[in-house]
């Protein structure tokens, strides 16, 4: 039977979060400069989307381009820019297609204009879209997305609309760019790596972590759903105990 006819419709998660791990690595196996990698990792974004679409995941989150992500070499971070307009430009028309709606998170107005313009046009396009939510973490670092709520949140304070009293996780969680989502149910990170890489903090604190050592150019739908199948098979306790679970 195929990998996908085992998964329970019944509970597949809504919201899936992806970091995108091991680009570098795998262009290095190959002989080939960083950016191959970069290139070669739109194939996996491609196949994951459609996977979402055809399994009924709702959000899909990519972590794209971290704010730490700047301190990479000039070279590469020009390249990963340019590599995000001519992918946006060119797969807009296939997403718009597959009904995807797209969103991004991050610090956008720290990206090169042309970006900000893509994304733009791109997110106009598809926003009246419902079958699969994608959302870009683009120039997105957690530590960068609680402190700009926090700084709202003071404001407001400041300003007498709300009282410190009020603060409460529901009133942070409405200030966080996630605020229009779920929070994922699923975390998956590529190549190995075992950390969380400043990646929605908040969010994932109940989230279940999947970890595999295949490199995201090599990532295909059949690895996603392997990891859809790992989460089908954990029980989510939320800080019960198990027979309390299975009773209800
Ligand atoms: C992930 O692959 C893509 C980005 C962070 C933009 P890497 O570029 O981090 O690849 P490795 O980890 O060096 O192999
Ligand atoms: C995390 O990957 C960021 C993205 C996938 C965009 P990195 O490769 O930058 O993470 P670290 O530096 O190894 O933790
Ligand atoms: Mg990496």
């Amino acid at each position: 039977m195929e990998l996908k006819q085992t998964i329970n419709p019944e509970n597949v998660p809504q919201h899936v979060a992806i970091i995108m791990d091991g680009n570098g690595r795998w262009a290095k196996q190959q002989g080939e400069d960083r950016l191959f990698g970069h290139h070669e990792g739109v194939n996996s974004v491609r196949e994951i989307v459609e996977a979402c679409g055809e399994i009924g995941v709702k959000y899909l989150t990519l972590y794209a381009f971290s704010t730490e992500n700047w301190n990479r070499p000039k070279e590469e971070v020009d390249g990963l820019m340019e590599l995000l307009v001519n992918t946006i430009s060119m797969e807009t028309p296939n997403l718009h297609k597959k009904g995807v709606k797209l969103e991004v998170i991050g610090d956008l107005a720290s990206l090169p204009g042309t970006c900000q313009q893509e994304l733009e046009e791109s997110m106009a396009v598809t926003k009246d879209n419902t079958r699969v939510t994608l959302v870009l973490a683009l120039s997105y670092s957690s530590k960068w997305e609680i402190t700009e709520s926090v700084k709202q949140i003071a404001a407001k304070v400041v300003s007498g609309a709300i009282k410190i009293n009020d603060i409460n996780p529901r009133l942070i969680e409405e200030h966080l760019k996630t605020n229009r989502y779920p929070d994922p149910e699923l975390m998956i990170r590529t190549s190995g790596e075992h950390r969380i890489s400043n990646f929605l903090l908040w969010q994932l604190a109940y989230a279940e972590f999947y970890f595999t050592d295949v490199l995201w150019p090599d990532f295909r739908k059949e690895d996603f759903y392997k990891a859809i199948l790992s989460y089908q098979n954990r029980e989510r306790r939320f800080g019960k105990t198990s027979e309390q679970i299975t009773q209800s």
